[in-house]
């Protein structure tokens, strides 16, 4: 039988581009309605191309095993954020040079190293939390986003409290809120409305005042004669590539924006849905506390990170609300047949990872919050993919497993709180990410088993 050509969505490709923006996920169920497996899209705005969104794991396991080699992963697929990180760092690099950056950027990331963040995670955490005043509702997501940006900051860059630190979180922080809700979103989106008024001019002069100060850092960083220090930013410094040469300060900058950009939203959505499942469903509470109460008052925060019963909430969380709802474009080389479809060479595919987490014959009841779903069984990558996979899977995955745990215990061991809201939450679009869209209000009721 001759390979199926994908179906496309019938609707005009406008619609789709202003449906995409302000309403993804009812845009992405709806496409999925009529097509389970596959279907082409065209949500790229004023760039006009089609997207094909994958959510059928065996075209999955294929596309992402054949990564590299019979597709091309292009350093176009995040161009939309070109303005903010520039066009030399390891998401908009392709090719040889990609897999170049990958081997500098992949090291600080993994293995013991990481479990020296986790001291720091807790800390971070501990000091956040402490600031919020009793029976006040909050955001969570305000204090999920504050833990991750000092994270990041003091791990990724290296960062020293100071007068410096400071204003770079406030810049970081009015930057990231620039897109806070879709309509500035669109911005991002449509390159006809990024004009030198309004939002787009205000958020480049808060990118260039950020820029004078990260540069600064970098230079202040470069003339340390010795360092001792375990930041990413320290030991991309010390890297040199094949030829022997080190990264320019520029490359710098578009690397340091690119991973605080990829990790801060992602990382501080997750921890925001994690408290208000918690928080929602008693007997979930019921068994993460249970669990919590087992582990040592001075137990270090790495045994968190081991938790059974922890780990399958955080599973769970990303399953039911990936932050990044699809993958990276890859590109065929050639003509590709993949469980009979067909895949035309050059035609853009993205793994629709939203869908392939709502799919009910992996999820029974995809709807319902169900951690245990991860003790009963395990789930492979083209099952489970919050992260991506093949060529550009993402980079700070161990960091951010690492650092959802650590704060959602150490949130939990010290404080007791309570949705402050009980209506229910809705993703809500923030840049490329979907986030929940009342921000998670909560209280703190009381003190946790561990706080002083
Ligand atoms: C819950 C948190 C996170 C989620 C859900 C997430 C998700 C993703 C996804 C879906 C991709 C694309 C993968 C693909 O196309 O196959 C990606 C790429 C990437 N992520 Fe993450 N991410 C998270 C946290 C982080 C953190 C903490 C960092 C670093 C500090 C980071 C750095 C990156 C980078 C640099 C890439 C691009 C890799 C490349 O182009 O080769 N991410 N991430």
């Amino acid at each position: 039988m001759p390979p199926r050509e994908v179906p496309q969505v019938p609707s005009a490709a406008w619609l789709q581009a202003v449906r995409w923006v302000f309403d993804p996920v009812r845009y992405m169920q709806d496409c999925t309605q009529t097509n389970p497996d596959c279907f082409a899209t065209a949500i790229s705005g004023s760039r006009g191309d089609r997207v094909i969104f994958v959510q059928q794991p065996r075209i999955l396991q294929y596309l992402f095993a054949h990564d590299r080699r019979e597709l091309f992963a292009p350093g176009d697929g995040i161009a939309v954020l070109e303005p903010l990180i520039g066009n030399t760092s390891v998401v908009t690099l392709e090719g040889e040079p990609h897999q170049r950056r990958r081997r500098l950027l992949l090291p600080p990331f993994h293995g013991e190293r990481l479990h020296i963040y986790s001291d720091l995670i807790a800390q971070i955490t501990r000091h956040e939390a402490a600031r919020q005043p009793l029976n006040t509702p909050f955001r969570a997501h305000r204090l999920t986003q504050q833990i991750s940006l000092q994270v990041i900051m003091q791990s990724v860059f290296g960062l020293e409290r100071g007068e410096r630190f400071e204003e770079i979180r406030r810049l970081l922080t009015e930057v990231f809120d620039t897109f806070a809700s879709p309509w500035w979103s669109a911005l991002l989106y449509d390159q006809r409305l990024q004009r030198n008024w309004g939002p787009w001019k205000t958020f480049l002069q808060r990118r260039d005042k950020l820029d004078v100060l990260l540069q600064a850092e970098i230079a202040d960083r470069m003339a340390e004669s010795e360092s001792l220090r375990t930041d990413v930013l320290s030991l991309l410094m010390a890297a040199r590539d094949d030829s022997g040469a080190a990264m320019t300060p520029l490359e710098l900058r578009n690397e340091l924006i690119t991973l605080l950009l990829a990790g801060l939203e992602t990382t501080s959505t997750v921890m925001a849905w994690g408290l208000y499942w918690i928080h929602r469903e008693p007997e979930v509470r019921r068994r993460v506390l249970e669990e919590l109460a087992q582990v040592s008052a001075d137990a270090p925060p790495s045994e968190l990170a081991r938790l059974p019963y922890l780990t399958a909430v955080c599973q769970e969380t990303l399953r039911i609300h990936p932050p990044v709802p699809f993958t990276f474009v890859r590109i065929p080389r050639a003509d590709l047949e993949i469980d009979g479809w067909r895949f035309p060479q050059g035609c853009r595919i993205a793994g629709c990872i939203y869908l392939l987490h709502q799919r009910g014959d992996l999820y029974p009841q995809p709807d319902q919050f169900r951690p245990e779903r991860f003790l009963e069984r395990k789930y492979t990558l083209s099952e489970f993919m919050p992260f991506g996979a093949g060529a550009r899977r993402c980079i700070g995955e161990a960091l951010a497993m690492l650092e959802i745990k650590v704060a959602l215990a150490t949130l939990l061991l010290n404080h007791e709180f309570a949705l402050a809201d009980s209506r229910p939450e809705r993703p809500l679009r923030r840049g490329v990410i979907l986030t929940p869209g009342r921000g998670v209000p909560l209280r703190i009721i009381g003190p946790g088993r561990l706080s002083s």
